[in-house]
């Protein structure tokens, strides 16, 4: 990293602020010492321009849609790799070779089951929770249940930990699903691959044979490529805050996923999917369009916008694909959310709003109809995400207490609250 200089004017003193340069993309300027220095803070409600790490798993240039993993194009590990491979990728920074990537499968492969007690852990839960509401709580309650790999400062440790949470992710949101719908969980079948593995757990029933359909599998496995990280999103960032203060990484991960689980991130696949449904046909579209343009009405199309890309989600393209492949596959020929979806996207990108505020579809337009046509409920979408996600959230994790200069993230305000005043006994307020 090459360093120049920069000079602010604060109350007609000159600081002289480092100027970093990354390997792509805008530099940053180092204002670490400005508070030191001019006894101010700076000021950026949103984190609009502010880089909270330095970071070398994935980068994005929203201007020109574009998604890399370790310097990977998302369009390429989509099409060519599988999701393991990608987890191999963001975790150790360069594609397996062979021999790493059957090595990697196999210790993945192992850590499959979760402890039998948390079968039990699951029936405390009420049976209409929220598939997300018992993954944050499952997730967390893993700290409970595998101590031999909380201790952070052992890299040993740490990565079982990893290798533990990408295995037993699917576990873990196949059984809250299941337990939605009052079903016996399924235990995992190491010999089928992670998705396919995935599917059997959420949609086979003792009573019958399960075949996995190929087409599906392939389909979920590329889901779960688009969504494995995302570099320094909301709940990305959740994570490494929680895991500055040195918590354990179960815990970290089960903030992260509280933090997906809102509608303006992870929530917004099922969001956009209930918003298909309530416009249900084209004819009512005009009538969102003025709603999602409209100041004073609260409504946004789900789906749409992005705070990073001002360019259609590279995500979003692949995305539209496999939603054909997938719909191909099982024969549904005239899905209506997918004519509106289609027709809302047409109409929007040729709508001034939309293009004047750079408003393209984002991944989660087109996720919705895909999962939903693989048969799995609107509640369970974010959890998908999250199962997706937890590699990322892992390898930014791992690379945050790997670096030496680490510290507790503590971010500084602007107090706009009382200054001091006396206290006042209750009987004379
Ligand atoms: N529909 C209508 N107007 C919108 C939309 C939308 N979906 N998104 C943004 N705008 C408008 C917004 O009203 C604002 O207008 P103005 O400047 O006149 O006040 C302008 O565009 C900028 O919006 P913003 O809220 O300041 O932008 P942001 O970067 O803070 O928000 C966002 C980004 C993704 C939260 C937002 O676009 C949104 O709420 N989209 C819908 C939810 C969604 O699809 N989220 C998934 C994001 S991708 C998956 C993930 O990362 O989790």
């Amino acid at each position: 990293m090459s360093a120049t200089t920069s000079q602010l004017q604060v109350d007609g003193k000159t600081v002289d602020m480092a100027i970093k340069t990354g390997s792509i993309g805008p530099s940053v300027i180092d204002i670490g010492k400005l508070y030191a220095q001019t006894g101010m803070f700076t000021y950026d409600p949103g984190f609009t321009s502010t880089a909270s790490c330095e970071s070398q798993i994935t980068y994005i240039d929203g201007d020109e849609g574009v998604l890399l993993y370790r310097g990977y194009p998302i369009e390429q590990l989509a099409e060519h790799g599988d999701f393991l491979e990608t987890c191999f990728l963001l975790l150790e920074g360069e594609l397996p070779t062979a021999a790493q990537k059957a090595d990697f499968d196999y210790r993945v492969t192992r850590h499959t089951m979760v402890h039998e007690q948390m079968a039990r852990f699951f029936q405390g839960f009420r049976r209409d929770a929220h598939p997300m509401a018992v993954m944050v709580g499952s997730i967390g309650a893993m700290s409970a249940f595998y101590h031999d790999s909380t201790d952070i400062s052992d890299p040993h440790q740490r990565m079982v930990a990893s290798m533990r949470m990408i295995a037993k992710m699917p576990t873990l949101a196949a059984m809250a699903y299941k337990y939605t719908v009052g079903q016996p969980f399924v235990y995992p079948l190491n010999s089928l691959d992670y998705s396919s593995n995935f599917l059997r757990m959420c949609f086979a029933v003792p009573a019958e044979e399960y075949k996995v359909n190929p087409v599906l599998s392939r389909a979920l496995d590329r889901i779960f490529i688009l969504h494995a990280d995302h570099e320094q999103n909301a709940s990305t960032s959740t994570v490494r805050l929680a895991g500055s203060s040195g918590a354990n990484p179960f815990a970290c991960i089960a903030a992260g996923t509280a933090c997906l689980w809102g509608p303006a991130h992870g929530g917004a696949n099922e969001a956009a999917l209930k918003m298909l449904e309530e416009i249900g046909s084209v004819e009512n579209i005009p009538k969102f369009i003025a709603k999602a343009k409209d100041k004073n009405d609260p409504f946004r199309l789900m789906g749409f916008g992005h705070r990073v890309y001002k360019n259609y989600d590279p995500r979003a393209k692949i995305m539209q694909k496999t939603t054909h492949e997938v719909l191909n596959e099982l024969g549904i020929k005239d899905d209506p959310l997918l004519d509106v979806a289609i027709e809302l996207e047409r109409i929007a990108l040729s709508d001034s709003y939309f293009i004047e505020k750079k408003l393209y579809p984002n991944i989660d337009f087109y996720s919705g109809i895909t999962l939903k046509a693989m048969g799995f409920p609107t509640s369970m979408f974010t959890a998908l995400f999250a199962l997706a996600r937890t590699v990322g959230w892992i390898a930014q994790w791992k690379e945050m207490i790997e670096d030496p200069s680490q510290r507790i993230g503590r971010p500084r305000q602007l107090y706009t609250g009382s200054p001091p005043r006396e206290y006042a006994p209750i009987g004379r307020r």
